[in-house]
C-alpha cells in the first residue's frame, strides 16, 4: 500500500484527478469504478474541467459504481444515480448506456444483487476509486462484513447513518439498506486508489494503513492488494 500525504483538499482532489486522466489516456476504454460520497467530488469537477478542455475523452470509458440506498430511485436527490449525474456524468462525454449503478427500486432486490455482481464479472475495473467511512467502511462494506463477500444487500451502521445524514432532511430519512459491491469485488481491480480527507477519517485511516488486516477495519484488507494507493490530506493522516 503506498500512501501519499497531501496538504489540503484541493491537493487531494488533484493528485487523484490526474491520475485517473493518466489511465484514461492509456486506456481509452477502461473500465472505471466510482464512488460516491463527499469526498471524490473535487476529482469528479476536475476530470470534468478535463474533459471540458479536451484533455481526455470519455466517449469509451465505461463506469460501475460501487453502491446505491436501497429505496431510492435514480430521481432521488440523495440517490447515488443522481450524485453520479450531477458531479461527473451530466459534464463529460460519456455514453449513460456504458455507466452502472445498482437499482436501489429494484423489485427484487436480491436478484439485483446477482445481476450486478454477473456484471461485474464480465467487466473487470481497470482502476477503482474509493473514498473511506469514518468507521473504516468501503463501499457499504461495514465493520464485520466478510472479505470475501460478493454484491450483497448491506444494513447500515448507526454510525454510517448518522455520518451520512447530514444529506438528508432528517436521519429518519437515510435508508438503513443499501446494495454494495463487495470487499472480493472490489479487490478484483487492477489498481486502488482511497481518498480520505478530514480529522473524521483519522482513526480509519490508521487502522486502515497501521493496523492488522481484519473485518472490524474493511478499509485494512487493503493491505493485502497489490496496487493501492492511498491519498490522505494531513488531517486525516494524523495519527499516521
Ligand atoms: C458512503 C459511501 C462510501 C463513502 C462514504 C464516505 O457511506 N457508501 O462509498 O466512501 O460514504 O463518504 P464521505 O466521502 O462523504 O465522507
Amino acid at each position: 500500500m503506498k500512501v501519499i500525504v497531501v496538504e489540503n483538499y484541493a491537493e487531494l482532489s488533484k493528485i487523484a484527478a490526474e491520475m485517473i486522466a493518466e489511465a484514461v489516456t492509456a486506456n481509452p476504454n477502461a473500465t472505471l469504478g466510482l464512488a460516491t460520497g463527499s469526498t471524490p467530488i473535487g476529482c469528479y469537477k476536475l476530470l470534468a474541467e478535463f474533459c471540458q478542455s479536451k484533455r481526455i475523452s470519455f466517449a469509451g470509458i465505461k463506469t460501475v459504481n460501487l453502491d446505491e440506498y436501497v429505496g431510492l430511485g435514480k430521481n432521488d436527490v440523495n440517490s447515488y444515480a443522481y450524485f453520479m449525474r450531477s458531479k461527473l456524468f451530466d459534464h463529460i462525454d460519456i455514453d449513460l448506456n456504458n455507466t452502472a449503478i445498482p437499482n436501489g427500486c429494484a423489485e427484487d432486490i436480491v436478484q439485483e444483487c446477482l445481476s450486478y455482481e454477473h456484471m461485474l464479472s464480465v467487466l473487470p475495473r481497470d482502476v477503482q476509486i474509493l473514498g473511506l467511512g469514518s468507521n473504516g467502511h468501503i463501499g457499504f462494506n461495514e465493520p464485520y462484513t466478510p472479505f470475501d463477500c460478493s454484491t450483497h444487500i448491506a444494513e447500515l451502521s448507526s454510525n454510517t447513518i448518522a455520518d451520512n445524514s447530514r444529506l438528508f432532511e432528517n436521519s429518519d430519512d437515510v435508508p438503513r439498506k443499501a446494495i454494495t459491491m463487495g470487499i472480493s469485488d472490489i479487490l478484483q481491480a487492477r489498481k486502488i486508489i482511497l481518498l480520505a480527507s478530514g480529522a473524521n477519517k483519522a482513526q480509519a485511516v490508521y487502522d486502515m494503513v497501521k493496523g492488522k488486516v481484519s473485518p472490524k477495519c474493511p478499509a485494512s484488507v487493503l493491505q493485502q492488494h497489490c496496487d493501492c494507493t492511498v491519498i490522505a490530506d494531513k488531517s486525516a493522516a494524523a495519527l499516521l
